[in-house]
């Protein structure tokens, strides 16, 4: 972590008329949280009063669709969140209106993004969204889509929001028409950077008309939208740098107050979510450079979004980057950030991985997931309150499960002591952390080991806790956090005839030598990402998996990198593969189908693949011999993470925090 006074950061600032108390904005993160009818709840409720109490300046409210009734052809494409928010009728006036006087109670200014999600001119090629292949909008249409947002906008004046964001970056009718590859139109609303400009500048004037030349609205925009083939090439922009550079001034010009900075693409024209939220190996603040040149090419302030960090942030605008920082994902993995931040704890932010669970999880019946903060979106019911009697609990495991019980336990109150039989915390993150671009994941670890120390709980490392243990310590609670260990598959014939076969574990951890020629077995996250780091070895490796996919657990946008990296790098991927034997020179396999050519399936039907070393990397099995050993042994005994069942980092840290809560 770079040393930062965050000065600048933390000084006031100001969009048109509207003063802020910091540079820290919530941007609009879509949260599914609202009713079906797209009314404000209690939750969306608790969950903007913890960011806006947790310390930022402006806290922007998700896309509010101006318009949800579309009929006719195109109706199955309206892209909106099933329990997105709506602004498309008076009735939703008082909703947003509480919604909006809870942020400003908090202390943060209250913004409100407008959207039209309906795709209407879609690119020959592939249709996105929606059943039917959406027509070209008639000319009095688009200014009835005008007249929707200006509606909208009225409404959120009403509700008392101070400001307005009209939504125009990533996926939605407002970037149809600045994108090139949408946008195939031949009338003064197509064609030229300006035509495609045409729209939102004729939305900019319409809703400044209703709102009040006093009242700040902006429009968010992407950078630009990207459109990768298969195998993650670009093959076109719909939106280029350039073209944003010539619209930001018409932007300003027909009234915005300021200029919110995004990015979109897609791969083989379907979407993905890493050009918007960007995962690793796209760096932190990665869009800071391009935001600069904005910044260059208008008089109105800038703000930007992507993976920036206090520190980035405060350095940029001290830089004069920019001058408002976006910061999203971070914010739901801690919404306390800023608050911690400024106060000199900035150990204690939880850090967010950058793993993209909340995009794959916003469109899910319960509304969006954070891996690091099982809160978000259920503020209330993950309250850390004092606990009625303080227990004596004694934990086991310092991986992520048992780390992040301990702490919420001691936050409690309880008297927790924590015993990892290893020397160090971590458990598995320890190797998850070794492969490129994983080395994230250690920040997990970090910020838990400082839990730990800040929350008092005693921590005894290179102690395994057993059954007489426990016995002897008399504990009121006993949390079994004991991890899972790699399974070596039992039903491949002849593997234990290879001289050389090791755990993908135990190469990530340095313990086991490996050759020249590698053969992984199993194709999943670990094996694929094992076999990255070998290849930057100058390994020559082959990953083999029975099922028809590699990595088809991880979040998509992980993994089309990832399959996509070991592709370049010139791992061999081998999918559908039946284990025949292993011989002392190789495993014998049969491939049906899978990632490579038909030619080289032909020539591999079946065969020999020769290895120095096998990797195993075929999943875990859980370490449940304590819990069976303790089971009536201790008042309340309790099992998390993996050693119920092998998962993710997800489950161990949710489960710490439930079964903490609950004692
Ligand atoms: C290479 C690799 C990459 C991974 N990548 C990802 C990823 O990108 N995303 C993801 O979500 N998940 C990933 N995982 C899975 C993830 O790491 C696990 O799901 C998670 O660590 C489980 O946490 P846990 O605390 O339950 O168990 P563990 O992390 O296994 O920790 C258990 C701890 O308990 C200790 N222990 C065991 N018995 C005792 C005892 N009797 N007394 C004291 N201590 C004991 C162990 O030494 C260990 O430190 C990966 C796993 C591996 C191996
Ligand atoms: C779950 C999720 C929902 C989002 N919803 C919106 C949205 O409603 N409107 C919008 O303009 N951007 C949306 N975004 C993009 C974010 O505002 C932000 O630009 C992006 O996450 C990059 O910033 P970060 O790296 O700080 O997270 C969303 C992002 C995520 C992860």
């Amino acid at each position: 972590m770079a040393e930062s006074s965050y000065e600048s950061l933390f000084s006031p600032g100001r969009i048109g008329k509207m003063e802020l108390k910091n540079r820290i904005v919530y941007p609009p993160m879509g949260t599914n949280i609202c009713t079906f009818e797209g009314e404000v709840t209690d939750r969306l409720k608790a969950y903007h009063a913890a960011r806006a109490g947790g310390g930022v300046g402006l806290d922007i409210v998700e896309n509010a669709a101006v318009d949800t009734h579309m009929e006719g052809p195109n109706k199955g494409s309206v892209a909106r969140l099933p329990f997105g928010l709506n602004i498309d009728e008076d009735r939703h006036i008082p909703g947003l209106r509480d919604l909006a006087q809870l942020i400003k109670d908090n202390g943060a200014k209250a913004a409100l993004q407008i959207y039209h999600g309906t795709l209407w001119a879609m690119p020959p090629q592939r249709p996105v969204f929606g059943a039917e292949l959406p027509r070209e909008l008639p000319e009095d249409a688009i200014v009835e889509f005008t007249v929707r947002f200006a509606e909208a906008a009225k409404r959120a004046k009403d509700a008392g929001f101070d400001a307005i964001e009209i939504h125009g970056s990533n996926i939605n009718l407002q970037t149809q028409f600045r994108s090139s590859v949408w946008n195939k139109r031949n009338d003064k609303y197509g064609g030229s950077v300006e035509n495609r400009a045409r729209f939102m500048c004729d939305t900019i004037k319409a809703v400044k008309n209703v709102a009040g030349k006093e009242f700040p609205v902006w429009c968010r925009i992407s950078l630009f939208e990207v459109f990768y083939t298969a195998g993650g090439k670009v093959a076109e922009y719909g939106v280029t740098l350039e073209d944003t550079l010539a619209q930001v001034p018409m932007f300003v010009e027909a009234g915005v107050d300021a200029i919110h900075l995004s990015a979109f693409g897609f791969y083989d024209y379907t979407i993905v979510y890493y050009p918007i939220s960007p995962v690793p190996p796209m760096s932190a603040g990665t869009y800071l450079d391009m935001a600069e040149k904005v910044k260059k090419a208008v008089k109105v302030p800038v703000i930007a979004a992507g993976r920036i960090s206090p520190e980035a942030g405060d350095l940029a605008i001290k830089e004069g980057k920019l001058d408002f920082v976006s910061m999203g994902r971070a914010l739901q993995a801690d919404p306390e950030l800023p608050k911690k931040v400024a106060a000199g704890n900035r150990k204690d932010v939880v850090p967010c991985i950058a793993c993209n669970h909340c995009f794959e999880t916003v469109s899910w019946a319960d509304g969006v997931i954070c891996v690091a903060n099982p809160a978000i979106g259920r503020e209330q019911e993950f309250e850390i309150k004092k606990a009625d009697k303080p227990k004596k609990v004694i934990v086991a495991g310092g991986g992520p499960a048992g780390m992040s019980a301990a702490q919420i336990a001691a936050r409690r109150g309880h008297d927790v002591l924590l015993y990892e039989k290893e020397k160090k915390l971590g458990g598995q993150l320890d190797a998850a952390a070794v492969p490129p671009h994983r080395g994230i994941l250690r920040s997990v670890t970090t910020y838990l080991a400082n839990q730990l120390v800040k929350h008092k709980v005693k921590v005894e490392l290179g102690k395994e806790l057993t059954l007489e243990e426990v016995e002897k310590l008399g504990p009121d609670v006993c949390i079994l956090a004991t991890g899972a260990s790699p399974i070596i598959p039992e039903d491949i014939p002849g593997l234990s005839e290879h001289p050389h076969v090791v755990t993908a574990v135990d190469v990530l951890l340095g313990r086991a030598e490996v050759g020249d020629r590698v053969v992984i077995i199993g194709g999943e996250r670990v094996g694929c990402e094992t076999a990255e780091l070998l290849a930057d070895r100058g390994k020559q490796v082959t990953v083999t998996k029975r099922g028809p996919h590699m990595a088809d657990k991880m979040n998509p946008d992980m993994r089309l990198n990832l399959v996509d990296r070991l592709k370049e790098k010139g791992v061999r991927l081998l999918t559908n593969v039946l284990y025949l034997g292993v011989t002392e020179t190789g495993v014998g396999i049969h491939v049906r189908g899978g990632v490579t050519s038909m030619a080289e399936i032909a020539a591999d039907g079946m065969k020999n693949i020769p290895a120095d070393t096998i990797v195993i990397a075929a999943g875990a099995k859980p370490n449940n011999e304590l819990a069976q050993a303790l089971e009536g042994k201790v008042p309340e005994l309790y099992s998390i993470g993996d050693c119920v069942e092998p998962r993710r980092i997800l489950e161990a840290i949710h489960e710490g925090w439930k079964v903490a809560l609950e004692i």
